[in-house]
């Protein structure tokens, strides 16, 4: 049997990417991880550069405990199911190849590294392992970690152990994407024309974003302050000279958002590469419209409207299209997803992530078949709780009696602004 205090199986940092697991997969008595606030688990890392070999630090401690272990892997942030860099195996640290043999991993395999034999300590003294990591040679932007550690009794069984987890994006020291940014098109995410309000989420096409290859989106680990980043993956986005949230950023696309304060009027959209680099490199700016209020629906395909069965995963869709799919009928709650709606009673900054459902200032008005809806059939019209203030404004709607039949046209009015021609829903008479 083995013998887990010299190195648990891999696999067991929680990250997502490897089902999420953590130590309470066998150390279950105070699951689920982080249950017990009294202790702590932390790291640091420095942003890295690269071939350069750094040292990790990672401390647990719990005041009622005395034997201590971990387990760390590094992957690309750009795709978390890479690995990234190397950990060196010492007395103190055994590294784990995803394919089950110890270290060196043999072509670009995951690598868990972890305790090699759990330190034992006075109670409550806690424990610093110290691991030695060499970054990848070459610029791969963000790299995250994803860390477990176990603040045991020293009982010597899997019982009466308490689990922690954490993760952490880590930066380069220094960002150089090389060559020039430039701007195709800065049009609304939803709509991809249009003008655009503050908080509504902006695509800007073009090329020269990212170092080939690399496509990075925005991750929990970027939202631990619960703000969306102003850079991310050494690329920044600005409005105005204003800096803009970003969640996605690949060579050709960046997804942002724009910022709270921008004016009505025309705006300049400019892309900045290295921004927190030695030479930061800016775009030619576009011009954009900016209003106050520019609805724009989500669609599946520019014209047929995202829409679902409120409260469940159910489409609104051809269901010879879509498997599971219905068409919306009278009687029926469903939600929209929209840009663009315009400020919320919570006033919300554009980088920050709604925590409770806060109305639109403006009501919204929904035309369905060229008709407006009656204003009381719109139930909710506001950001969605836990996403960014401009990542998904919902609408919830219950459809009436009296509706047309077939792919009826959808549209939105806010504050004499109407959204985007041509979007449609498929609605039936019953
Ligand atoms: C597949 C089940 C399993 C998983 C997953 C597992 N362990 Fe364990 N662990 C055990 C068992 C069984 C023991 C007791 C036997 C031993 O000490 O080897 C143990 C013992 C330990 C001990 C000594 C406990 C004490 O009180 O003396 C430490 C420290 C430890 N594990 C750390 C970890 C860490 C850190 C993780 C997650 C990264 C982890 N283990 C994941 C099964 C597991």
């Amino acid at each position: 049997m083995a013998a887990f205090s010299t190195g648990p199986p891999q696999q067991r940092t929680g990250a997502a990417v490897d089902g999420g697991l953590t130590c309470t997969a066998c150390h279950r008595t105070f699951a689920p991880a982080n249950s017990d606030p009294r202790g702590t688990l932390t790291m640091k890392v420095a942003p890295w550069r690269p071939g350069v070999t750094q040292s990790i630090t990672i401390t647990i401690n719990h005041p009622d405990q005395k034997r201590w272990g971990y387990q760390l892997s590094s992957r690309l942030a750009s795709n978390v199911s890479k690995q990234a860099g190397t950990f060196t195996p010492t007395p103190d640290n055994r590294v784990r190849c995803l394919a089950g043999p110890d270290a060196p991993c043999i072509g670009g395999d995951v690598e868990f590294v972890s305790h090699r034999s759990a330190p034992v300590t006075a109670v409550g003294a806690g424990y610093t392992f110290s691991v030695d990591w060499t970054p990848p040679t070459t610029a791969v932007g963000d790299i995250v970690f994803y860390l477990a550690g176990n603040a045991a009794d020293g009982g010597g069984t899997n019982a009466n152990d308490r689990i922690y987890n954490a993760s952490m994006v880590v930066p380069p020291a220094v960002c150089n994407i090389p060559g020039i940014p430039t701007i195709t098109s800065a049009v609304s995410s939803a709509s991809f024309t249009g003008s655009l309000a503050p908080n509504s989420l902006l695509s800007i096409f073009g090329t020269g974003f990212q170092s080939t290859g690399v496509t990075r989106q925005v991750m929990a680990e970027d939202l631990a302050a619960k703000l969306v980043p102003q850079a991310l993956s050494c690329v920044a986005v600005e409005v105005n000279r204003v800096r803009a949230p970003i969640l996605y950023a690949s060579a050709t696309q960046i997804n942002a958002v724009v910022p709270t304060g921008t004016a009505a009027g025309a705006a300049d959209v400019r892309v900045i590469l290295n921004p927190t680099g030695i030479i930061p490199f800016s775009s030619s700016p576009v011009t954009v419209q900016a209003a106050a209020t520019a609805p724009t629906l989500f669609t599946l395909d520019g014209s047929k409207v995202i829409a679902q069965i409120s409260g469940t995963s159910t489409l609104v869709a051809d269901s010879t299209a879509v498997k599971g799919a219905r068409a919306a009928k009278p009687g029926d709650s469903i939600t929209l997803y929209a840009s663009g709606l315009g400020d919320t009673a919570a006033h919300l900054d554009a980088a920050s992530l709604a925590t409770a459902a806060s109305a639109t200032v403006n009501p919204v008005t929904v035309m369905l078949g060229g008709k407006a809806l009656p204003p009381a059939s719109v139930t909710y019209a506001g950001v969605t709780p836990g996403m960014t203030a401009g990542l998904y404004q919902k609408i919830n709607v219950t459809l009436p009696a009296g509706i047309p039949a077939g792919d009826t046209s959808l549209k939105l009015m806010v504050n004499g602004a109407a959204s985007q021609e041509g979007v449609t829903i498929l609605t039936v008479a019953q």
